[in-house]
Protein backbone atom coordinates (compact mmCIF):
# COMPACT_ATOMS: atom_id res chain seq x y z
CA UNK A 1 0.00 0.00 0.00
CA UNK A 2 1.15 3.62 -0.86
CA UNK A 3 1.93 5.68 2.14
CA UNK A 4 0.15 8.72 2.41
CA UNK A 5 3.17 11.22 2.96
CA UNK A 6 3.39 10.67 -0.79
CA UNK A 7 -0.29 10.89 -1.59
CA UNK A 8 -1.88 14.42 -2.58
CA UNK A 9 -3.29 16.85 0.57
CA UNK A 10 -5.41 20.00 0.59
CA UNK A 11 -4.35 22.98 2.48
CA UNK A 12 -7.30 25.17 2.29
CA UNK A 13 -7.85 25.62 -1.20
CA UNK A 14 -4.42 25.33 -2.03
CA UNK A 15 -3.49 21.07 -3.33
CA UNK A 16 0.00 19.32 -2.53
CA UNK A 17 1.44 16.66 -4.38
CA UNK A 18 2.28 15.16 -1.38
CA UNK A 19 2.40 15.71 3.06
CA UNK A 20 6.01 16.54 2.61
CA UNK A 21 6.69 20.42 3.73
CA UNK A 22 10.22 22.08 4.11
CA UNK A 23 9.95 23.83 7.20
CA UNK A 24 10.86 26.99 7.60
CA UNK A 25 14.19 27.03 8.76
CA UNK A 26 16.65 30.74 7.77
CA UNK A 27 18.47 30.56 5.00
CA UNK A 28 20.38 33.68 5.71
CA UNK A 29 20.88 33.78 2.08
CA UNK A 30 18.53 37.15 1.65
CA UNK A 31 21.73 39.34 1.37
CA UNK A 32 21.08 43.41 1.63
CA UNK A 33 17.73 41.99 2.80
CA UNK A 34 16.28 41.49 -0.63
CA UNK A 35 15.94 37.73 -2.69
CA UNK A 36 19.64 36.71 -3.99
CA UNK A 37 20.22 33.63 -6.55
CA UNK A 38 21.66 31.23 -3.07
CA UNK A 39 17.59 31.25 -1.92
CA UNK A 40 16.62 30.82 -5.66
CA UNK A 41 18.95 28.11 -5.95
CA UNK A 42 18.63 26.41 -2.59
CA UNK A 43 14.29 26.20 -3.03
CA UNK A 44 14.15 24.74 -6.26
CA UNK A 45 16.79 22.16 -5.52
CA UNK A 46 14.36 21.42 -2.76
CA UNK A 47 11.47 21.45 -5.29
CA UNK A 48 13.46 19.10 -7.61
CA UNK A 49 13.89 17.08 -5.02
CA UNK A 50 10.49 16.45 -4.85
CA UNK A 51 8.49 18.07 -1.74
CA UNK A 52 5.41 19.08 -1.66
CA UNK A 53 5.81 22.73 -0.81
CA UNK A 54 9.14 24.78 0.29
CA UNK A 55 9.36 27.41 2.59
CA UNK A 56 11.31 30.62 2.58
CA UNK A 57 12.48 31.30 6.05
CA UNK A 58 11.89 34.45 8.27
CA UNK A 59 10.88 37.57 6.74
CA UNK A 60 10.42 40.60 8.52
CA UNK A 61 7.71 42.58 7.86
CA UNK A 62 9.36 45.70 8.48
CA UNK A 63 12.61 47.06 9.01
CA UNK A 64 12.39 47.13 13.19
CA UNK A 65 11.33 43.40 12.87
CA UNK A 66 14.98 42.20 11.22
CA UNK A 67 17.35 40.42 13.19
CA UNK A 68 19.82 39.24 10.41
CA UNK A 69 21.72 41.01 7.67
CA UNK A 70 21.01 38.12 5.29
CA UNK A 71 17.12 38.25 6.14
CA UNK A 72 14.38 39.29 3.90
CA UNK A 73 12.59 42.89 4.50
CA UNK A 74 9.14 42.65 3.08
CA UNK A 75 8.56 45.34 0.89
CA UNK A 76 7.64 46.30 -2.70
CA UNK A 77 10.68 46.41 -4.39
CA UNK A 78 11.48 42.58 -3.56
CA UNK A 79 8.37 41.36 -5.36
CA UNK A 80 9.81 40.50 -8.66
CA UNK A 81 12.54 38.82 -7.24
CA UNK A 82 10.25 36.23 -4.52
CA UNK A 83 8.07 36.28 -8.04
CA UNK A 84 11.36 34.72 -9.86
CA UNK A 85 11.88 31.89 -7.02
CA UNK A 86 7.89 30.74 -6.55
CA UNK A 87 7.90 30.55 -10.62
CA UNK A 88 10.77 28.53 -10.57
CA UNK A 89 9.34 26.44 -7.68
CA UNK A 90 5.95 26.05 -9.43
CA UNK A 91 7.44 25.40 -12.69
CA UNK A 92 9.24 22.17 -10.68
CA UNK A 93 5.31 20.89 -9.61
CA UNK A 94 5.94 21.98 -5.91
CA UNK A 95 3.88 24.51 -3.97
CA UNK A 96 6.01 28.00 -2.11
CA UNK A 97 5.14 29.47 1.09
CA UNK A 98 6.67 32.27 2.83
CA UNK A 99 7.12 32.70 6.92
CA UNK A 100 6.05 35.97 8.14
CA UNK A 101 7.29 37.47 11.21
CA UNK A 102 8.43 40.51 13.86
CA UNK A 103 11.66 39.31 15.60
CA UNK A 104 10.58 41.75 18.76
CA UNK A 105 13.53 42.06 21.09
CA UNK A 106 15.68 39.67 19.50
CA UNK A 107 17.73 42.00 17.91
CA UNK A 108 20.24 44.69 17.85
CA UNK A 109 19.58 48.39 17.11
CA UNK A 110 22.49 47.64 14.18
CA UNK A 111 20.48 45.15 12.55
CA UNK A 112 16.74 46.87 12.70
CA UNK A 113 17.85 50.33 13.20
CA UNK A 114 16.06 51.29 16.72
CA UNK A 115 16.01 50.54 19.96
CA UNK A 116 14.55 46.65 19.65
CA UNK A 117 11.00 46.69 20.16
CA UNK A 118 9.12 44.28 22.27
CA UNK A 119 5.66 43.41 24.12
CA UNK A 120 7.67 44.95 27.36
CA UNK A 121 10.21 47.42 28.08
CA UNK A 122 13.29 45.71 29.77
CA UNK A 123 16.49 44.30 29.17
CA UNK A 124 17.67 41.07 26.88
CA UNK A 125 20.45 39.54 28.03
CA UNK A 126 19.84 37.34 24.72
CA UNK A 127 20.83 39.89 22.30
CA UNK A 128 21.67 41.96 24.62
CA UNK A 129 20.46 45.07 24.42
CA UNK A 130 17.63 47.23 26.20
CA UNK A 131 13.85 46.92 24.91
CA UNK A 132 11.20 49.21 24.55
CA UNK A 133 7.81 47.77 25.18
CA UNK A 134 5.27 48.64 22.22
CA UNK A 135 2.69 51.71 22.53
CA UNK A 136 -0.88 50.98 21.34
CA UNK A 137 -0.74 52.47 18.31
CA UNK A 138 2.47 51.25 17.40
CA UNK A 139 0.85 47.92 17.96
CA UNK A 140 -1.78 48.73 15.62
CA UNK A 141 0.59 49.86 12.72
CA UNK A 142 2.25 46.32 13.60
CA UNK A 143 -0.86 44.80 12.52
CA UNK A 144 -0.85 46.55 9.13
CA UNK A 145 2.68 45.21 8.37
CA UNK A 146 1.67 41.82 8.74
CA UNK A 147 -1.38 42.42 6.38
CA UNK A 148 0.58 44.35 4.07
CA UNK A 149 3.37 41.53 3.75
CA UNK A 150 0.57 38.92 3.11
CA UNK A 151 -0.43 41.14 0.17
CA UNK A 152 3.31 41.31 -1.09
CA UNK A 153 3.45 37.42 -0.52
CA UNK A 154 -0.09 36.87 -2.71
CA UNK A 155 1.49 39.55 -5.42
CA UNK A 156 4.81 37.58 -5.34
CA UNK A 157 3.46 34.04 -6.36
CA UNK A 158 3.06 32.39 -2.62
CA UNK A 159 0.62 29.49 -2.26
CA UNK A 160 0.52 30.05 1.61
CA UNK A 161 2.00 32.11 4.32
CA UNK A 162 3.20 31.20 7.56
CA UNK A 163 2.84 33.33 11.06
CA UNK A 164 5.83 33.29 13.01
CA UNK A 165 4.40 33.12 16.44
CA UNK A 166 7.15 31.28 18.49
CA UNK A 167 10.63 30.87 19.55
CA UNK A 168 10.71 34.06 21.39
CA UNK A 169 9.69 36.40 18.56
CA UNK A 170 6.86 39.28 18.70
CA UNK A 171 4.04 37.23 18.81
CA UNK A 172 5.30 35.04 21.26
CA UNK A 173 6.33 37.89 23.41
CA UNK A 174 3.19 38.68 24.37
CA UNK A 175 1.63 34.90 24.15
CA UNK A 176 3.97 33.93 26.99
CA UNK A 177 5.60 34.93 29.48
CA UNK A 178 8.31 33.32 29.64
CA UNK A 179 9.49 34.53 26.55
CA UNK A 180 7.96 38.18 27.25
CA UNK A 181 10.88 40.00 29.84
CA UNK A 182 10.97 39.32 33.27
CA UNK A 183 12.83 35.72 33.17
CA UNK A 184 15.45 36.81 30.70
CA UNK A 185 15.70 40.24 32.37
CA UNK A 186 17.12 37.70 35.45
CA UNK A 187 19.16 35.95 33.44
CA UNK A 188 17.14 32.68 31.98
CA UNK A 189 18.17 31.33 28.50
CA UNK A 190 15.29 30.81 26.04
C1 LIG B 1 19.46 26.40 11.21
C2 LIG B 1 18.00 26.38 11.56
C3 LIG B 1 17.24 27.49 11.28
C4 LIG B 1 15.88 27.50 11.59
N1 LIG B 1 15.14 28.58 11.28
C5 LIG B 1 13.81 28.57 11.53
C6 LIG B 1 13.01 29.66 11.12
O1 LIG B 1 13.46 30.62 10.51
N2 LIG B 1 11.70 29.59 11.41
C7 LIG B 1 11.14 28.52 12.09
O2 LIG B 1 9.93 28.54 12.34
N3 LIG B 1 11.87 27.49 12.46
C8 LIG B 1 13.19 27.47 12.18
N4 LIG B 1 13.93 26.40 12.51
C9 LIG B 1 13.25 25.21 13.06
C10 LIG B 1 12.95 24.23 11.93
O3 LIG B 1 12.00 24.74 11.04
C11 LIG B 1 12.38 22.90 12.45
O4 LIG B 1 11.16 23.09 13.06
C12 LIG B 1 13.30 22.26 13.44
O5 LIG B 1 14.61 22.22 12.92
C13 LIG B 1 12.81 20.81 13.77
O6 LIG B 1 12.78 20.02 12.63
P1 LIG B 1 13.91 18.91 12.36
O7 LIG B 1 13.80 17.94 13.49
O8 LIG B 1 13.51 18.32 11.03
O9 LIG B 1 15.23 19.62 12.29
C14 LIG B 1 15.29 26.37 12.21
C15 LIG B 1 16.06 25.25 12.48
C16 LIG B 1 17.40 25.25 12.16
C17 LIG B 1 18.21 24.01 12.47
Amino acid sequence: MESPVFTPVNIGPVTLRNRVIRSAAFENMAYGNSPSQDLYDYHVAVARGGVGMTTLAYASVNRSGLSFDGQLWMRKEIVPGLKRITDAVHAQGAKCSIQLVHCGKMTHRSTCGCMPLGASSGFNLYSPTFVRGLKKAEIDSLVEDFGNAVDLAREAGFDCVEIHAGHGYLISQFLSPYTNHRRDQYGGSL
